[in-house]
């Protein structure tokens, strides 16, 4: 399978030099074809892996792919390094469309030198890099690499400190995914780190700082590459992972989907798909979905989906902090971000892993324009020793900041509980929300009744002649009087008190309203979010 220029039928009765020169490029263009040959390519394909040039013609609307600097090779001054044993320098590089959009993407080629990378192996990832910052288009990676070149020494490193700087430059501008769809070691890995979303190949796409021989030698610990970097460790244990894919063809689907979402850069708005989903449709069930007890869970991911255009939804980090859900979805076929509190997990809590995990959502968002959605029902930040020490001050005030710095627009539905630090904290009127509705199952307040109580009756509670009775009759009292939405709707903290069912259309008006929204904020080089 090929991709980019084809050979012409060469003209008859050209020159003779004319036609050695054709013969000569047709050899060169067919030498970067074959890249690692037949026999490297058929282990790939026997590995479950397609090669550079097949995961781009898939990524890229049918014969869209331009491909630049098919020629670059090797300077050929690295001791035991032959030039051409590199054709296209193990890395393809170019432009092309998906959706009808411009994207530039670079894909590692494993079949030669293990798409290590080598000093013009960068050079090709640079050049991609620059133009699609001048360009305004977004930026993906296809890493399946061994890492840096090791005869190349430091102009691999340094490559790679080029490409991370390029990343950073990039960061907020244009939208940058990778896709890890095979091995990416040692500092390798932070060229993904350092971009906007990781899609992972099960099985195949591996990250990791130190490899399972190293950690073997320097700890003692046992542990294969699949559990030490693979996708379900990066999506579950390390939340450096955003999505999933069961294969090569499916990353590349699911990264086209994702890039449907997103605008091709900060200065504009993300693009508007057809909906044929009624903005008016309102969702009964929604009226009986919160549970009298308010212990008891329900769940949010219904709630989302009855919210947004139908099918819409995008979960990202699905199986990372699953008391928080955040996710891409639609309404009205324009892209809009989701962030909700989820009560089946952790009752719903705020703890370090959700926060770092909502912040980062966030600010995402509002680099690309993208309205945020807060569905809030949380007691509050998970308390606990672990979480203190683990500095869950310093992780929940990235959720504050990452709110209080966006200037999208910024809907808030509080469904349930919304206490204290955390009720703060999940977009509040006080940080700056555009519009916040409540449901009627709405509960605002310093605490939750129980803990309230026990407060602020500790003496009458441990003098009374049946104390549970007295803590029920207290408990009941303060639901009646605080937690409820009416004393913050009084106040003008909540603009409207809504029924459930009419979720969609009341979210969908006022988010028509606020697709104008301009904000400004004070001049500053840049802020220092606690990190
Ligand atoms: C040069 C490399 C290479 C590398 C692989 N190859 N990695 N060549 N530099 N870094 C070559 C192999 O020699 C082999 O060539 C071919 O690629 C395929 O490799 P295999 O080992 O046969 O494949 P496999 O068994 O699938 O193992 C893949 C692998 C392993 C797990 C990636 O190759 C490996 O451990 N490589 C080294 C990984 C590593 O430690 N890299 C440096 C990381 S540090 P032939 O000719 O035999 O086909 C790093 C620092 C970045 O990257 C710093 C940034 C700041």
């Amino acid at each position: 399978m090929t991709v980019g220029v084809r050979p012409p039928a060469a003209r008859p009765g050209g020159s003779g030099l004319a036609r050695e020169r054709m013969r000569e490029w047709l050899a060169r263009r067919r030498a970067v074809e074959a890249m690692g040959g037949p026999e490297r390519v058929a282990r790939q394909h026997a590995a479950g892996k397609l090669t550079a040039r097949e995961r781009l013609e898939r990524l890229f609307d049918p014969g869209t792919f331009e491909e630049l600097g098919a020629f670059v090779r090797p300077r050929g001054d690295h001791p035991g390094l032959r030039p051409e044993t590199a054709p296209a320098e193990g890395v393809v590089t170019g432009f092309g469309r998906i959706d009808g959009r411009t994207v530039y993407a670079y894909a590692q080629d494993f079949t030669v030198l293990g798409g290590s990378l080598g000093e013009m192996h960068a050079a090709k990832i640079l050049r991609i890099q620059d133009l699609a910052l001048a360009a305004g288009a977004p930026i993906v990676g296809l890493n399946d690499s061994g890492g840096a070149r090791i005869q190349e020494g430091v102009d691999a490193l340094n490559g790679y400190g080029q490409i991370f700087r390029r990343n950073t430059l990039a960061s907020g501008v244009v939208p940058q995914l990778t896709v890890v769809m095979g091995p990416s070691a040692g500092g390798a890995v932070y060229s993904p780190g350092l971009t906007d979303f990781i899609i992972m190949v099960r099985g195949t796409g591996q990250m990791f700082i130190t490899g399972p021989q190293v950690i073997r030698a320097v700890t003692g610990e046992a542990v294969d590459a699949e559990e030490l970097g693979g996708a379900d460790a990066h999506l579950r244990k390390s939340g450096v992972a955003h999505l999933v894919a069961a294969s090569d063809a499916e990353a590349l689907d699911l990264t086209r989907r994702l890039l449907g979402y997103l605008p091709s850069n900060h200065l504009e708005a993300p693009p508007v798909a057809d909906s044929a989903d009624p903005l008016d449709r309102q969702e009964p069930g929604l009226d009986e979905l919160v549970p009298d007890e308010p212990n008891r869970p329900y769940d949010v991911l219904e709630v989302i989906r009855a919210v947004v255009d139908r099918d819409s939804f995008l979960e990202i980090q699905a199986g990372y902090a699953d008391n928080l859900v955040i996710g891409l979805a639609r309404i009205g076929g324009r892209p809009l971000g989701v962030v909700a509190n989820q009560p089946r997990v952790l009752a719903g809590t705020l703890d370090i892993n959700a926060s770092d995990k909502l912040a980062r959502f966030v600010r995402f968002l509002d680099a690309f324009n993208l309205p945020v959605l807060t569905l809030v029902d949380t007691p509050g930040y998970l308390p606990g020793t672990a979480q203190e020490f683990g500095g869950i001050i310093r992780h929940g005030a990235k959720v504050l900041y990452a709110y209080a710095e966006a200037t999208v627009p910024k809907v808030t539905v509080i469904l349930r509980k919304a206490y204290g630090g955390a009720y703060l904290a999940m977009c509040s009127r006080s940080l700056g929300a555009d519009a916040v509705y409540a449901w009627p199952s709405a509960e605002l307040a310093v605490m939750g009744p129980e803990g309230a109580v026990n407060i602020i009756h500790r003496r009458a509670l441990a003098e009374a002649e049946d104390p549970e009775r007295l803590r029920q009759q207290k408990v009941e009292e303060y639901r009646r009087t605080f937690a409820n939405p009416y004393v913050a709707a009084g106040r003008g903290y909540i603009d409207a008190v809504i029924r459930p069912s009419e979720t969609r259309p009341r979210v969908a008006r006022v988010l028509m309203a606020l697709y104008n929204k301009r904000e400004d904020r004070p001049r500053k080089k840049h802020g220092n979010i606690p990190l």
